[in-house]
């Protein structure tokens, strides 16, 4: 039932190629630049909407912060990505111009379906994005849509981050679309890297045998460190979660800019630090961080495309293919193949860590 892989992850992270291409199926008319999502958001309220929040926890809140940033920039409205046992509706919000936006895999978070009880008693609009059928969440909401990821057996959730990502860029799009926010040929530019999604997310995992000599040369660490900024700082943050889920090993993930700040102080040669130098995540001010990690002797492998000379300055670099805004998400793919390899070769019990649990159905 694996697949022939040794544990249900790995197999899910190969499965993302597919997942992705189920995401967007049929959903997509790249030449008028337009989504096809089923949903009934009419115009006339997307042009009187004056923010969108994201509620989520864990993986799933790492894919609102990517969306948050992506509504941000497209459909020019507030947007933010909210850890769904802190959610409170408050603070001069309009409930009537809000859309709330849950994030779950399962469907069934416990937290997640009590932040979005807190959001509908105040009177806002909501929207599910899940990856199960007939799931709780599906019954609480306005409008669902699915990421068709197929099922997630390992605790870690791997092609579902992304498949939540890509769907919540189509949903990006779509109201970007009726608000008049972009063009259509700003539109058909995402949709293409959306459509070039599977192919370089194909790409790492045929480079899956550097990934694991990296975590070979590595995997003894006293912690990891992940870095990034822009689309890059939620995967980060995503990166340092998966690595400590299934590892136990410490690891942190923070965007880039912030390591001065504080962190700092804990890199040494015995701390790996990872980077996101893509498009879409301000590669060139990472590599000033970068530097500063390099004189205290740390490790860096960078994940990266063609924007930076990445060779230069990093002492292993992980290729990442062109593909605009979605860059950061593909290099997320290397973080979850590092993980996975740092945790094999310690025999850890990937698919079901200790302590955790699928769903969390309790608050
Ligand atoms: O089913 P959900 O997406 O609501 O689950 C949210 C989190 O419990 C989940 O993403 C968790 O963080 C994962 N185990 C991380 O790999």
């Amino acid at each position: 039932e694996k697949g022939g892989y040794e544990h249900y992850m790995l197999k899910e992270i190969h499965e993302q190629p597919t997942a992705l291409r189920q995401a967007i199926s049929g959903r997509i008319d790249e030449m008028k630049g337009q989504v096809d999502l089923e949903l009934d958001l009419p115009a006339e309220y997307l042009n009187s909407l004056e923010e969108v929040q994201f509620i989520a926890c864990g993986t799933s809140y790492h894919a609102g912060l990517y969306a948050a940033k992506l509504f941000e920039e497209y459909a020019d409205v507030r947007a933010s990505a909210e850890i769904a046992s802190e959610y409170e509706f408050t603070g001069g919000r309009d409930p009537w111009r809000t859309l709330v936006v849950a994030v779950t895999q399962s469907g069934e978070t416990a937290d997640t379906l009590s932040a979005l009880k807190r959001a509908k008693r105040a009177g806002a609009r909501t929207l599910a994005v899940t990856n199960t059928l007939g799931s709780t969440v599906t019954r609480e909401v306005d409008d669902t849509v699915f990421i068709r990821a197929g099922p997630e057996i390992g605790v870690a959730a791997t092609k579902t981050f992304c498949s939540q990502v890509a769907t919540l860029a189509l949903v990006a799009v779509h109201v970007s679309r009726k608000r008049g926010t972009i063009s259509s040929a700003e539109a058909q530019e995402l949709l293409s890297d959306l459509r070039g999604l599977p192919g370089a997310v194909q790409q790492v995992l045929d480079a899956e045998g550097q990934v694991r000599l990296a975590a070979e040369e590595h995997g003894d660490g006293d912690a990891f460190f992940f870095i990034g900024r822009r689309l890059g700082a939620p995967v980060a943050l995503e990166g340092a979660l998966k690595l400590k889920e299934i590892s136990y090993d410490h690891a942190e993930g923070f965007p880039a800019g912030e390591l001065k700040h504080g962190p700092l102080a804990l890199v040494t040669s015995e701390t790996p630090v990872l980077a996101v130098l893509t498009e879409g995540a301000k590669a060139r001010e990472t590599l000033n961080n970068v530097k500063e990690v390099e004189s205290r002797g740390a490790p860096v492998i960078g994940c990266a495309s063609d924007v930076v000379d990445a060779e230069k300055f990093v002492d292993k670099v992980f290729t990442v293919p062109e593909l605009g805004e979605l860059e950061p998400l593909v290099a997320n793919v290397y973080f979850q193949l590092f993980s996975y390899y740092v945790a094999n070769q310690k025999g850890r019990s990937i698919d079901k860590p200790r302590n955790l649990a699928k769903s969390v159905t309790v608050e």
